[in-house]
């Protein structure tokens, strides 16, 4: 199994590589209206646009397991432009109860920027400048002291596990999924998508006694075959915290 340890640090875990790539697509945004990529990161030495696909599964994972009503509180780790969000939004999911999160000041202006485009309650949804791996979240509304009912990873993990590793060759990704344990509420779930780790590497990260996450379930993907091998380019894995 990969360890998070095992992967080559490259500029893509920097948070100077995001504040550049963010100040870009805020400039593209206010120019063009272009809301910006669907970013996915597919080796160690790039991120592409992905496209919609990881949105979609995603989204229809939250609708089949997540009830609307009452409304959930909902966080995303690493938001980017907001895309994942404001689907759920206009999926029917309570904007005043999402907040998407990212350490990069740029990515925060430019989700705001396109939801208040977009309106139609996608203006509702809260971004918040917040690095994930020092701060949590501030809470969103009074009940949510006791926990997020759903948070969302999409390539956020694969981009931390590209940060500088310490002088102990720790990976700043470590120690990142005993802090999704912590957001996550009793009852609530982790929904995440990597194409860094498979889902056994995922399923071994996430379901540690420092998370208190169980594996719920998984959302598949089409497979590949090369070399004799088979297997997927993307995990998409659900957690629950037991009650
Ligand atoms: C591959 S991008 C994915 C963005 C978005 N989830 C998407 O799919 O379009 C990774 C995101 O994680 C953010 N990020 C990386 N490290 C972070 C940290 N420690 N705290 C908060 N956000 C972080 C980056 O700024 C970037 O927006």
């Amino acid at each position: 199994m990969s360890s998070t340890s095992d992967l080559n640090p490259s500029k893509l875990g920097t948070k100077q590589h995001w504040d550049d790539v963010y100040a870009t697509e805020l400039t593209n945004f206010k120019e063009i209206g272009d809301e910006g990529e669907v970013w996915y990161h597919v080796s160690d030495a790039y991120f592409i646009r992905f496209g919609e696909d990881s949105v979609e599964k995603m989204a229809d994972w939250a609708q089949d397991y997540i009830a609307k009503d009452p409304a959930p509180l909902i966080l995303e780790v690493g938001a980017g432009n907001g895309i994942l969000l404001f689907t759920l939004q206009e999926a029917g999911y309570n904007g005043s109860h999402i907040l998407g999160i990212d350490y990069s000041e740029d990515a925060v202006k430019l989700a705001r920027a396109v939801g208040a485009h977009r309106g139609d309650g996608c203006e509702n949804v809260r971004f918040e400048t917040c690095d994930f791996l020092k701060d949590f979240p501030a809470p969103l509304v009074d009940i949510e002291k006791v926990g997020w009912d759903l948070v969302l990873d999409k390539g956020t993990f694969d981009a931390i596990a590209l940060g500088e590793k310490d002088v102990e060759g720790r990976s700043p990704a470590d120690g990142y999924p005993s802090r999704i344990g912590q957001v996550v509420k009793p009852g609530g779930y982790f929904l995440i998508t990597s194409c860094n780790f498979t889902e056994d590497e995922l399923k071994a990260k996430f379901t540690t006694t420092g998370t208190g996450l169980r594996y719920h379930s998984r959302v598949p993907w089409p497979t590949f075959s090369f070399g004799g091998q088979s297997g997927n380019v993307y995990a998409t894995v659900a957690f629950q915290k037991p009650s």
